[in-house]
């Protein structure tokens, strides 16, 4: 299997539960290693910029709002197969969704604030670590 990069975010909502630390438990126990990270305050361009895929999609304005409330934590996580197997980590977007120990079924609100975010394929977590780690080296 390969060795792959992919984008983490811990969302507004589980920073400001104090799930930080649980979360990278959870990313470690399941053999990702952290390769990157900041904790950021993302402006509303920022967030806007982050998610310009979704732009247009009835969620954008308010999801852009919730992304831009208060601190995230980024990360660059390497591991083997690491984007499909964040995803599995991760659990469906809407928690209502997501199978049993999945991140978000443990930690998510809602559908919105749903406590992380993972890349959803290779182009697009070049394009995300990218964003936020403009010169790190992509595997
Ligand atoms: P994420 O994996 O970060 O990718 C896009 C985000 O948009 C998603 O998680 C949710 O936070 C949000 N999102 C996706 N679909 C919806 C929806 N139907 N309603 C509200 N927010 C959504």
């Amino acid at each position: 299997m390969p060795i792959e990069r992919t984008l983490t975010i811990i969302k507004p909502d589980a920073v400001a539960a104090r799930h930080i630390g649980d979360i990278i438990k959870i990313f470690e126990a399941n053999q990702f290693t952290i390769v990157a990270a900041r904790l950021v305050h993302l402006t509303k361009e920022e967030a806007e910029g982050f998610y310009a895929v979704h732009r247009g999609k009835g969620f954008f304005e308010s999801l852009t709002r919730f992304m831009s409330s208060g601190s995230a934590l980024v990360m660059v996580l390497e591991g083997e197969n690491a984007i499909a197997r964040l995803r599995e980590v991760m659990g469906a977007t809407n928690p209502a969704h997501a199978a049993p120990g999945t991140l978000r079924k443990i930690y998510a609100e809602s559908i919105e604030r749903n406590a992380v975010h993972g890349s959803d394929a290779p182009d697009t977590a070049a394009y995300e670590i990218g964003y936020f780690f403009p010169g790190i080296e992509l595997v």
